[in-house]
């Protein structure tokens, strides 16, 4: 049996930044109804799994999370099913395992009328999608970590053939101009020092009268009390001039540009129905570049998508050994129910994939390391974001959002002053410097080693990283 009217609940929160989002604003509808947080998941009396959908992989673990949650003494809590699964698989779960609630990403504002409605029992269900209103419903923001995340754009138009978002999430909506700008000073009222501006596709934000990201951008960099601006996630063919020279010229905005490119093949890149090319994208790295030549790029990639063949791959390489990433994300292709990629020729083996996304990895990881050890004995600032691990230790970010451990009198929320004494593949330790940094407008080193000119012009691999 499930319990009656919950008093307390756990959100957890799997795939993107956008559910982490999500899984903040559901915390703070359930307080405002006058619900506490457990600490623990299990003693929870609601638990609301919000789920990602993207691969195979992400939806299994929903199955196994859901039998996790049965207490020793054979109870289990209310179960939310919310998120990317939800919406996919709606009364399907149900029919897999025992729930109470199913609510999709676009409907979550109506989470406790349905907790109230599982509570009388039955199956509760919301899975509708109109696109914005939910906001609308929502209670205002609570306190504030130094990093907020701001969801302005929902959606995703693209329809990448191995891409389920499009379903998921639904068409591409911007959240109006004025609504982001209050919840945006309400969050730094709150506490944020940075805010993370996201959406599925960020850059295609739009606002009421045509203005964009980089509009929204400015606007925010003139918000007292705020340090830091990012965005994520962006498509190359929405980075427009303005965003791009928005690199250039705004203070607050980190030298960092998350740009999924997924394959470094035009073969595949129609395939994928990704409308760019390699080499439209590495000229857009170059325009970011020009105007911000110390920028962190990170991407996307997928290996073994239906048809990748070996000379597919390498230019997967390529194009990574030309960008010379910062970091980076890679997956293995996973066939996704409903996408136009299933039905493809060419399914590529699971060794094979395998084999692609070692060799692919080690690549990322030698320039990842590179760029990271490239920062050693330099100075940089650090936002401090939380406890280390040892005592007097913080850890925060840095404008290229590496990870910087130190030891330091400083408070969390504070922007310190750090030297850079060594640097592992994913994260730096510093020296706090006894000068007080003058600020952050323009980053004070260079990190990056510039891209490869050889490999630029297609010659051999010259260097891995
Ligand atoms: N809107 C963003 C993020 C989409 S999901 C974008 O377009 O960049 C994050 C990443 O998951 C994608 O960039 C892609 O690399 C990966 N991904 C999406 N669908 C996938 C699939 N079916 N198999 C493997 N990786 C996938
Ligand atoms: Fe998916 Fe492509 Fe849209 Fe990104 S742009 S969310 S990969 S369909
Ligand atoms: Fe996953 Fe949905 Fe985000 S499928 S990646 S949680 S948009």
């Amino acid at each position: 049996m499930t319990n009656r009217d919950p008093r307390t609940f756990h959100v957890r929160s799997f795939g993107c930044q956008m559910n982490v989002y999500d899984g903040e604003r559901m915390a703070e509808l359930l307080e405002g109804e006058g619900m506490r947080a457990a600490a623990q998941g299990a003693e929870a009396d609601l638990v609301v799994l919000n789920t990602c959908h993207i691969r195979e992989k992400a939806t299994e673990k929903v199955y196994s999370e859901i039998g996790r949650l049965r207490r020793p003494d054979g109870s289990r809590p209310m179960i939310a099913v919310a998120g990317c699964v939800a919406q996919a698989e709606g009364e399907e779960i149900a029919r897999r395992a025992r729930v109470d609630v199913v609510v999709g990403p676009q409907a979550y504002h109506n989470l406790p009328g349905l907790v109230a409605k599982a509570a009388a029992g039955g199956l509760a269900l919301d899975t509708g999608m109109p696109a914005l209103s939910k906001f609308g419903a929502l209670p205002a923001r609570r306190r504030q970590a130094p990093t907020a995340f701001l969801t302005v754009q929902e959606g995703c138009d693209k329809f990448c053939t191995y891409c389920v978002v499009p379903y998921t999430r639904g068409a591409e909506a911007s959240r109006p101009w004025q609504a982001v700008l209050d919840e945006a000073a309400s969050l730094v009222d709150g506490g944020a020092k940075e805010i993370i501006l996201l959406g599925q596709n960020v850059n295609a934000w739009r606002g009421e009268d045509g203005r964009g990201l980089d509009d929204l951008i400015r606007a925010l960099d003139a918000l007292p009390g705020l340090r830091r601006i990012r965005y994520t996630t962006s498509h190359p063919n929405d980075m427009t001039d303005g965003l791009i020279r928005a690199h250039g010229e705004v203070g607050k905005l980190m030298p960092y540009l998350h740009l999924p490119v997924q394959s470094g093949s035009d073969r595949l890149l129609k395939a994928m129905n990704r409308r760019h090319t390699a080499a439209s994208y590495l000229e857009i790295i170059d325009r970011v570049r020009a105007v911000r030549p110390d920028i962190a790029i990170s991407g996307d990639f997928i290996v073994g998508f239906p048809g990748e063949s070996e000379a597919d791959f390498a230019a997967t390489l390529s194009i990574v050994r030309a960008v010379n990433y910062a970091q980076a994300f890679s997956f293995k292709y996973s066939a996704r129910p409903g996408t136009p990629a299933t039905a493809m020729d060419g399914q590529v083996p699971a060794e094979l994939m395998d084999e692609r996304l070692q060799r692919l990895q080690e690549l990322l990881n030698a320039q990842q390391l590179a760029f990271n050890e490239a920062m050693v004995g330099k100075r940089t600032s650090v936002l401090l974001e939380r406890p280390g691990k040892r005592a007097g230790q913080l850890v925060g970010k840095s404008p290229w959002l590496q990870s910087v451990h130190l030891e330091t009198d400083a408070s969390i929320g504070e922007i310190a002053e750090v030297e850079i004494v060594s640097a592992g593949p994913n994260s730096l330790a510093g020296r706090a410097c006894p000068a007080a940094f003058p600020g952050e407008g323009r980053a004070p080193v260079l990190p990056s080693a510039p891209p490869d000119p050889g490999l630029r012009r297609g010659t051999a691999d010259a260097k891995a990283a």
